[in-house]
């Protein structure tokens, strides 16, 4: 049996849809209620739904052999699974943004950097050589400058809206982000051939979607 962890919300109808399309029955998942955890017809496959920083915790400790969730979450708070597709859906990038009259590099003194991603936005401008204080905030980042708790933002920017409607610009493009798949390091070897067939599976339909 393999068990995959699938992140709820905004990566959740692409990932369901992905699975139909690769052949697994995703009837249950489509009209799910407030349930959980599902078994997929005639497979010998078990999904859950967890939010996305869980996926990492339950694939790295290994009661999920399968996870999918962002690029974004794997920088933030993964650290050993294999990374094994990417699904290119959920697209976004990480950015700095602020007002458009920031000069983030000048000055002598340290921005501020409001985020929901510390450890991301830490080694960005670590390799920049840049230093900041980092101050996490859970959502709507956006209001930090506006607010003058900071002086920018790094954060997920997907259609732009959010920033231009808050008056905040894109200072610094730092990387592309999309849904990845990820396998727990010891269900790689122990059940080889159905990740295997699962990642071909997946793939193929990638191809056409
Ligand atoms: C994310 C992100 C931005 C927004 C970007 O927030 O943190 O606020 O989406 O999307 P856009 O470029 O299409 O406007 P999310 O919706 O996940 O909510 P949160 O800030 O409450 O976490």
């Amino acid at each position: 049996m393999i068990r995959i962890a699938l992140t709820k919300g905004r990566l959740e109808e692409k990932s369901v849809e992905l699975f139909g399309k690769s052949g697994y029955d995703t009837a249950e998942l489509s009209d799910k209620g407030r349930k959980l955890l599902f078994r997929i017809k005639n497979e010998d496959i078990e999904i859950v739904l967890a939010k996305a920083a869980d996926v990492i915790t339950y694939v790295e400790h290994g009661v999920c052999d399968v996870g999918i969730t962002g690029k974004d979450i794997i920088m933030e708070y993964g650290s050993s699974f294999y990374e094994v597709l990417d699904l290119r859906f959920g697209c976004c990038r990480f950015a700095v943004a602020g007002a458009s009259s920031l000069k983030l590099f000048d000055g002598w003194q340290q921005k501020k950097i409001a985020t929901k991603y510390p450890k991301a936005a830490n080694e960005y401008f670590r390799s920049k050589g840049v230093d900041v204080e980092i101050i996490k905030i859970d959502g709507s980042v956006e209001l930090a400058p506006i607010l003058k708790l900071s002086d920018a933002i790094f954060d997920i920017v997907q259609t732009g809206s959010t920033l231009k409607e808050n008056g905040l610009v894109v200072l610094e493009e730092v990387c592309p982000i999309s849904a990845r798949m990820i396998v727990n390091s010891a269900a790689m070897k122990m059940k080889k051939p159905e990740i295997e067939e699962l990642i071909g599976k997946l793939s193929l339909a990638l191809e056409k979607f």
